[in-house]
């Protein structure tokens, strides 16, 4: 159980089905729909995803739940090595850009965290692309008031499909100027042009996801020369179907051309995954050993939106972790 960094998790999307389940009795919301026969979440393609993972956040609602949620999630990746992680959460959700309520909510998040020993934690807003560029102003807006030592960066998910990154602008620009670490999702279901259009108009430091950028090789390039971090979260991709099977896909190529990559979970329990998973499926499908761990998870530390203490205190850990 070797010591892992993880940099893209959506806090929302690593809840247990078993406590959504729990929220849901307790507050008499009906769940239709979301749950499949082996009791985890339903399946399906990336629009059904998006609409389960929206139904299931919906019993989300209290400072409480975002604690007992965030117990939940750290305990889990924690008996997964993970011994520092970044989770996305959106004030578009629980707290709908309700400034106070998104305070009481990162409150909750970073006390529920501060007591989980063996783990380290920052949380990363989100805004949720296909809710639109106004409501993302909103999410930004609370983003930049909550910055500090625990919310450290700014982001993107949803549907890549809507809209176009630049639409977004104010709110990346907002999000940079309160001195967050900014990432965005692209490049999963949107091709290289996609890829292209956040690099110009977003300017993030990382990628969530970016693995279609190896249809196009000069846009590879340009990732490993800018030195682009992507959040590759490959069991994620295979469940939703952006290549059929590991073997097929590119996160060993992008590696070998040069292209900075990490590995995350992204939202397990709807993929049916943990990091232990995803790093035995990497083991089999490239041959991949401690050498090639240690360093995707140096690139990780290297890349992660924290201050310099704590990177050097992770460094130290994975090099003691992974090459004894
Ligand atoms: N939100 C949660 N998971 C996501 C994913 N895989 N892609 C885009 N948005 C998401
Ligand atoms: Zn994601």
């Amino acid at each position: 159980m070797s010591a892992k960094v993880e940099l893209h998790l959506h806090l929302e999307g690593a809840a247990p089905p078993d406590l959504i389940r729990q929220l849901a009795g307790e507050k008499k919301i009906d769940l239709t729909g979301v749950f499949a026969e082996d009791g985890g979440f339903a399946t399906g393609d990336f629009q059904r995803f998006l609409k389960v993972y929206e139904a299931a956040s919906s019993v989300l609602t209290t400072p409480e739940d975002y604690a007992r949620l965030t117990r939940a999630v750290l305990e889990r990746q924690r008996d997964h090595g993970v011994i520092y992680g970044e989770v996305f959460a959106s004030p578009q959700l629980a707290a709908k850009n309700d400034m106070a309520a998104w305070r009481d909510h990162v409150d909750a998040v970073r006390e529920a965290a501060d007591g989980v020993d063996g783990i380290e934690w920052r949380m990363i807003p989100t805004c949720v692309r296909h809710f639109g560029p106004d409501d993302a102003k909103g999410a930004a807006r609370c983003a930049a008031e909550t910055a500090g030592s625990f919310v450290t960066g700014w982001g993107m998910g949803g549907d890549e499909g809507a809209g176009k990154p630049g639409d977004f602008a104010w709110s990346f620009d907002c999000a940079r100027e309160a001195g967050l670490g900014i990432t965005v999702h692209s490049g999963e279901f949107g091709g290289p042009q996609s890829v292209r259009d956040a690099l110009d108009d977003l300017r993030p430091a990382r990628i969530g996801h970016g693995v279609r950028a190896i249809e196009d090789l000069a846009l590879v390039d340009r990732l490993a020369e800018d030195g682009v971090v992507l959040e590759v979260c490959p069991g994620s991709n295979v469940y939703l179907g952006v290549f059929d099977r590991l073997r097929a896909h590119p996160i060993e190529d992008l590696r070998r051309r040069g292209v900075r990559v990490t590995v995350s979970t992204d939202d397990p329990p709807f993929f049916r995954t943990n990091m232990t998973a995803e790093y035995e499926a990497l083991h089999e499908a490239f041959d991949w050993d401690d050498g090639v761990f240690h360093e995707i998870n140096r690139t990780a530390a290297r890349a992660a939106f924290c201050d310099e203490a704590t990177r050097a205190g992770l460094l130290k850990k994975l090099e003691a972790a992974w090459t004894t």
